[in-house]
């Protein structure tokens, strides 16, 4: 390939050259392929989450071609494991030996942190299409955001909740960045709508045991336990529940939509029936755009999108559009400047990549799984437009 294009180009300078035509020599040299540099779990812990991105992003280039502004786009996808150290020696690989344009992915927050160096270091723009913790984009300015952060799902159930007559809860979060944001956003905002946080319980990340943490809330008898887990843990922490009765025992369970997660929701089964929950995407958006969205992806995958893969598909679109405006030349800061301010109709609704703070504003929908033609979905019935991440206003 390398030795293809060095002989086309000769061969053209030589033409140039007996024709006397003065064409700038670099314009004879075939674009190189403008290369993203996916870095996902496909396997480990949250293989779920890979899964998902791999799924959007081979749909968008289906539906848009893999040619941007007479550039061929070149999409690599590496797994990480769900291992953050991984995670940063691939994307050490990505930028100094592929040389990528654009580095993209990140399924956990560590993983994102431990490459936020290494895309400052190469001035290399850093899509993070799943981890959700608020800080992610202020460890690097080359960093973008279009998935989600927790503080901007969590306020509105926190409003939720406090208007519907809940006054005493229990926190129950995994046990770091996410939950931690997850736990604090929930409780300054309830407190603030005048209820009451009676515990705050956290389970670890890896290989969790709800059993003794549902005891607690049991226990502890609140009006609700509001719950983050990460994508893929919450259908264990679903079923755990309804075993040990909590479902009947007057305790609402309350959560961000990360737990009645659209690529678990059918298997978690009844006990998910009437969870109120907060999120960005639902499988059951009612839009024009999400209908084809979710027709087309189950057609090319057989299962469901969740709001994973509607991150990975819009970050294949704020990548693409950015490339459309250099016109094909790319460059790490020309791109990151044509990510800033891009408004564009996703699937989830109407976003917009903030140009301060380069993190996603969006919709936030109050939901209810409900069952609908034999499924089960989140059905929205409330809505916050236009949330800013609140971690970012202090
Ligand atoms: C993160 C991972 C998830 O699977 C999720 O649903 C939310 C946040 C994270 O690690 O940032």
């Amino acid at each position: 390939m390398q030795r293809r294009q060095i002989f086309s180009f000769a061969g053209s300078a030589a033409v140039a050259l007996v024709l006397g035509v003065t064409t700038p020599l670099a314009q004879a040299q075939p674009a190189a392929p403008f290369k993203i540099g996916f870095i996902l779990p496909m396997t480990g812990q949250s293989a779920s989450t890979g899964k998902q991105i791999e799924g959007a992003i081979k749909l968008w280039q289906a539906q848009n071609g893999a040619t941007v502004a007479g550039r061929k786009v070149e999409v690599i996808i590496k797994d990480d494991a769900t291992v953050p150290d991984t995670t940063r020696r691939i994307a050490q690989e990505m930028v100094v030996n592929d040389k990528v344009d654009v580095l993209a992915g990140f399924g956990i927050t560590p993983s994102a942190f431990a490459t936020a160096p290494i895309a400052t270091q190469g001035k290399t723009p850093m899509v993070v299409t799943a981890a959700a913790t608020s800080a992610i984009t202020e460890r690097s300015p080359y960093i973008v955001r279009t998935s989600f952060t927790l503080p901007q799902v969590t306020v509105p159930i926190a409003d939720w909740a406090a208007k519907n007559g809940i006054k005493k809860v229990v926190t129950f979060v995994a046990d770091y960045g996410p939950g931690l944001d997850a736990e604090k956003f929930f409780k300054s905002q309830f407190q603030l709508n005048g209820g009451q946080i009676v515990g705050e319980i956290r389970s670890p990340l890896r290989s969790p045991d709800f059993a003794p943490f549902l005891q607690k809330v049991a226990d502890l008898k609140p009006d609700a336990v509001f719950v983050f887990l990460p994508s893929g843990q919450g259908a264990a922490f679903m079923k755990q529940f309804g075993e040990r009765g909590l479902d009947k025992s007057g305790i609402k369970l309350i959560a961000t939509g990360d737990v009645t997660d659209d690529d678990q929701l059918n298997d978690i089964g009844d006990v998910a029936l009437g969870v109120v929950n907060s999120h960005h995407y639902s499988a059951a958006h009612p839009s024009a755009l999400n209908k084809k969205f979710v027709a087309a992806f189950e057609a090319a995958n057989k299962f469901r999108p969740n709001f994973m893969a509607v991150a990975g598909y819009d970050g294949m679109r704020v990548i693409t559009k950015a490339l459309e405006a250099t016109k094909g030349q790319g460059g790490g800061d020309a791109l990151l400047a044509a990510m800033k301010g891009q408004v564009f109709e996703s699937p989830r609704g109407p976003v917009l990549i903030d140009a301060q703070t380069r993190d996603i504003v969006q919709d936030i929908y109050i939901r209810k799984v409900e069952r609908q033609n034999g499924q089960l979905y989140n059905v929205e019935f409330d809505v916050q437009k236009a949330v800013k991440d609140p971690g970012k206003a202090k």
